[in-house]
């Protein structure tokens, strides 16, 4: 499977989760690339309330991770639980944990409630940074780059909020870990589509 691909569909079938990063460091402009590409995302009114915040620096990355640690305990030192696709996804994630001051880059996709600007609607905030968010990763992998997507600042939000200093009428929508793939990009596994498209009506 060819590592960097224009091939959009080709891209979106194989951007898997890819929680294995080599600890190489990210080139500076294709980090920039990628947000520029994401920034191309379509978004309410054109608002562009979003904010890439780029984490690179080794002891914040330590901070962040001991806050993710801190809150999530023994909860992913579970037994396998004999389902293998799901066992291979907590192993991931474990890894990711574990990791989390490893993985090159760390981008928070972060949302400003100011839309519309006379009556602001928080709704709009996850309207914004989900396409770019998607774009974000879509374009990384088309240039090689592998990403994940974490809920890991759930986790420790004020800690996270406070670290990365967002002001208070901002959210931290995603959390996406970046770097070169330490494994094969591979097919997603999805439903096949006919399990899942309706014609007119739902049912
Ligand atoms: C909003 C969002 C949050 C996610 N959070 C995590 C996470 O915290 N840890 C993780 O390992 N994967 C996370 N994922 C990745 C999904 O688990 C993954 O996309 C799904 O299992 C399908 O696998 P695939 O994308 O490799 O096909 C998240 C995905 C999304 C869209």
């Amino acid at each position: 499977m060819s590592e960097s691909t224009n091939d959009i569909v080709e891209v979106m079938r194989t951007c898997i989760a890819m929680r294995h990063l080599k600890p190489d460091e990210v080139p500076e402009e294709m980090i920039i690339d990628v947000v520029r590409a994401a920034t191309y995302a379509s978004n309410p009114g054109n608002s562009q309330n979003w904010r890439f915040i780029v984490v690179r620096d080794r002891a914040r990355k330590e901070r962040l991770a001991s806050h993710v640690r801190a809150t999530l305990g023994t909860r992913f030192a579970g037994e396998p639980t004999g389902d293998e696709s799901r066992d291979k996804m907590m192993a991931g994630a474990r890894r990711l944990v574990e990791g989390f001051a490893e993985v090159p880059v760390w981008i928070f996709v972060v949302g400003i409630n100011g839309y519309p600007p006379q009556a602001p609607n928080e709704a709009f905030v996850w309207s914004t940074v989900y396409p770019a968010s998607q774009n974000l990763v879509l374009a990384a992998r088309s240039m090689g780059l592998g990403t994940t997507f974490t809920t890991f600042h759930f986790l420790a939000q004020e800690a996270f909020r406070a670290e990365l200093e967002i002001p208070d009428n901002a959210h931290i929508g995603t959390a996406i870990a970046m770097g070169f793939p330490e494994k094969k990009f591979a097919s997603v596994n999805r439903r096949p589509v006919g399990d899942v498209i309706r014609w007119e009506t739902y049912s």
